[in-house]
């Protein structure tokens, strides 16, 4: 039996439970409708009403080695504190699944960090691992997609890959609304095609707490 945290506010048992065994069993999950429609809507209203200027373009790397490379990765994005009902909402909703995959999978996942991410027409963002073994502390990677209306002809799919060959695509899913994908950071590479209208998610990570004796540990 789950104990869920506050948690079964937002998200149902069910997709709780299929979220637990999906990633122990094969280390990725696609779920559908998981969040209140609430939530959802009022997120895709915020990042619909969010203007460009308000937004950084997205680079790769982190703290010192932090790069922009538009040839690798076009998004744009903004960090996500809890400063409206909608995003304390969400961060509150991802609080309560960090407590309790923490119980159910003993993960160890110690904070959450999150950014709403807009691609433009024709964005894309390469092949890539969110974390490197060894080096990463990100370890469950989530994305939750704020697409109205996407058909599959607007393309814009994410694409991983097998974990044992990484040219070897296993799933091709679309941004569609309320869908959401959680993946170990450092087991899955992935891509995010290019699309012919603009793209919405909300991109996050679950961290270890990497801070040791020597080193104190960023976020970000
Ligand atoms: C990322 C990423 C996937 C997506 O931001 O690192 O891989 O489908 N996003 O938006
Ligand atoms: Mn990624």
């Amino acid at each position: 039996m789950i104990t869920l945290t506050g948690l079964d506010n937002f998200m149902s048992v069910s997709a709780i439970e299929i979220l637990a065994s999906s990633l122990k069993a094969k280390g990725w999950c696609v779920l559908d409708d998981a969040f209140s429609c609430e939530l959802i809507d009022s997120l895709v209203m915020e990042v619909n009403q969010l203007p460009d200027e308000m937004m950084q373009q997205a680079g790769i790397g982190r703290k010192s080695d932090h790069q922009v490379k538009l040839d690798v990765r076009q998004d744009c994005i903004m960090w996500i504190d809890g400063n409206t009902p909608a995003r304390r909402d969400f961060l509150v909703a991802m609080e309560a699944l960090k407590v309790t995959l923490n119980r159910m999978l003993l993960l160890g996942l110690f904070d959450y960090e999150a950014h709403f991410a807009r691609y433009h027409e024709n964005g894309y963002y390469d092949k890539h691992f969110d974390a490197f073994v060894g080096k990463g502390n990100r370890v469950l990677s989530t994305v939750l997609y704020l697409n109205e209306r996407w058909l599959g002809s607007n393309g814009g799919e994410l694409v991983m890959f097998d974990e044992h060959d990484v040219d070897k695509s296993i799933a091709t899913i679309l941004p569609v609304k309320g869908r959401f994908v959680v993946f170990l950071s450092e087991s899955f590479a992935h891509q995010v095609n290019p699309a012919n209208v603009c793209r919405h998610s909300i991109a996050g990570w679950y961290r270890v707490n990497a801070t040791d004796r020597l080193t104190i540990d960023p976020s970000r």
